[in-house]
């Protein structure tokens, strides 16, 4: 994703689609929340070693303070579709990545 402009100055490309995971970062410091007592530090490495053996160079993953819907964690939020799901794990971040490749929602996943 990234490249070289003329004078060989390295950036990235805006990427196609942008994945937030919460980690219920906290900006004071130590996480604390549903999301990274479910696991959410793991599924971030998840999504990302996924999204490499998928040869999905157009997405980034961002983990994200918490997104104020805690009783569905872990979350994830798929930018610009807006895509919102919750309770995520292994599986039902493969059928998401399975989905967003033909682009797709998993419409019994998403948050209602
Ligand atoms: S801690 Fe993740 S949504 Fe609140």
């Amino acid at each position: 994703m990234d490249k070289s402009d003329k004078r060989g100055r390295f950036f990235m490309e805006k990427p196609k689609h942008h994945l937030f995971i919460c980690s219920s970062s906290r900006v004071s410091g130590e996480p604390k929340g549903v999301c990274i007592r479910k696991d959410a530090r793991d599924l971030i490495l998840y999504v990302q070693t996924e999204l490499n053996d998928r040869g999905m160079s157009d997405c980034i993953v961002s983990n994200t303070g918490c997104l104020k819907l805690c009783d569905h964690g872990p979350v994830m939020v798929i930018y610009p579709e807006g895509y919102w799901y919750g309770n995520i794990s292994e599986d039902t971040i493969d059928q998401i990545l399975d989905a967003l490749e033909e682009g797709n929602s998993v419409e019994e996943l998403l948050i209602q």
